[in-house]
């Protein structure tokens, strides 16, 4: 019996995490609908002859599943665009009473799991974490670090990273993007982001260079923070730090709707498919720390005060494999601090997840200014 199940072991992601469970010595299955490219995916984690594992191919439906899950008390789901493949995942960890963690930047499958699902996985004890993951974790740590001054209610966040994303990233950036709408938080209400506002120029803490960067499909900030009684309003601001890919981003995405709008959901789905794999067809190059770079940063305020925090990191899919592991290892030995929906400092704890970040060298030391 392995306590752990990863879905989708045989992606950029899922590996990541099988490379750090077996750095916290944890038994898992590595699961996916594939089993020769899961055992490839494997035979590639360093040191993986140190950790008991198990390949399981099983197919993408909730029976399944629910037997694969049923052993076990964490599923680590990397198998996305969620909004897509996540409902079946998380009704087979409500049927087998397992707790369920993903790497999801979507703004409309938080808000489904948050208002669908939450209660449902409350009720029997278990958490419901989507987004454990670079983006938006790290923003929110920093988030939390500006929020412990007490007295600010205002979240302006930009996330920045710098690298390829992966098969499933780029499909998932278009069909977050052609079928769902982005929301930040004004008074603790979603409203949503304007349509073709184009690019925005921002600040960036540690360069003179202006960013360019989009509401990225809203992001999860807005979702996690909407019932914080700290926070009232939420705005983030992302993007690749590339500025000709910026620039050309909305054009891209334009055309992509326009080609999918009036399609029935499953040809949606198709077609968004055929057009992410143009962009992207192939997995990445591991991380590489002089290359890969993230960069989160928070202003906080209120009426009578600032906070700005900035969190400097590398290798971002790392980062989630780290991240997700750290998570399994926690729930392992301890219920969450939250069940039911709650993001991964709701039900880990801001200051430990930094620890563990720090401790693993893939984020600097916050850079913490505050003004009262
Ligand atoms: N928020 C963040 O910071 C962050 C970070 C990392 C990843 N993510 C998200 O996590 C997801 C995975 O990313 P990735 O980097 O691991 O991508 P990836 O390398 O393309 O891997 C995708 C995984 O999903 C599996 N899969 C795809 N379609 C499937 C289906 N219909 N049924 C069953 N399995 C299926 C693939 O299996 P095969 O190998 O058999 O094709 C593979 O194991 C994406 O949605 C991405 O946006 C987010």
């Amino acid at each position: 019996m392995k306590p752990v199940v990863v879905y989708g072991a045989s992606g950029y992601t899922g590996r990541l995490i099988c490379e750090y469970l077996r750095e916290f010595t944890i038994p898992f299955v590595a699961a996916g609908r594939d089993k020769a490219r899961l055992q490839e995916a494997m035979d590639h984690v360093p040191g993986i002859d140190t950790v008991e594992y198990d390949i399981v191919e099983v197919a993408h439906e909730v029976g399944p599943l629910t037997e694969l899950f049923d052993s076990a008390s964490v599923v680590c789901n990397t198998v996305g665009p969620f909004a897509q493949y996540g409902p079946e995942v998380v009704e087979a960890c409500l049927a087998s009473g397992t707790h369920y963690l993903d790497t999801t930047g979507e703004q409309d499958w938080l808000i489904t799991c948050d208002e669908q699902y939450g209660p449902r996985m409350a009720e029997r004890g278990l958490l419901l974490s989507p987004g454990i993951a670079q983006m938006y974790t790290i923003g929110e740590i920093a988030a939390d670090i500006c929020l412990e001054t007490p007295g600010l209610d205002t979240l302006d966040i930009a996330v920045f990273w710098k690298g390829y994303p992966t098969v499933a990233s780029t499909l998932t950036i278009l069909v977050n993007a052609a079928l769902s709408s982005a929301y930040y938080l004004e008074q603790n209400k979603y409203v949503e982001w304007p349509a073709d506002t184009g690019v925005y120029e921002l600040v960036v803490p540690g360069q003179h260079e202006l960013g360019l960067a989009l509401p990225w499909g809203g992001t999860s900030h807005p979702v996690w923070f909407r019932r914080d009684p700290r926070v009232a309003n939420v705005k983030v601001l992302g993007g690749v730090v590339d500025r000709p890919l910026m620039q050309g981003v909305p054009q891209i995405v334009a055309a992509v709707v326009e080609q999918v709008k009036d399609l029935p959901l499953e040809e949606k789905y198709r077609v968004l498919a055929e057009q992410a794999a143009g962009v992207r067809s192939e997995m990445p190059p591991r991380e590489n720390p002089r290359v890969n770079t993230s960069l989160d940063s928070v202003h906080a305020s209120g009426p009578l005060g600032r906070a700005h925090c900035v969190i400097y990191g590398n290798c971002n899919y790392k980062q989630t494999g780290l991240l997700q592991a750290y998570a399994a290892n926690a729930l392992l030995q301890t219920p969450p601090k939250r069940a039911g929906f709650a993001s991964a400092c709701q039900a880990f704890g801001h200051r430990e997840l930094l620890g563990v970040l720090r401790g693993f060298g893939l984020v600097s030391e916050p850079v913490l200014t505050v003004h009262r």
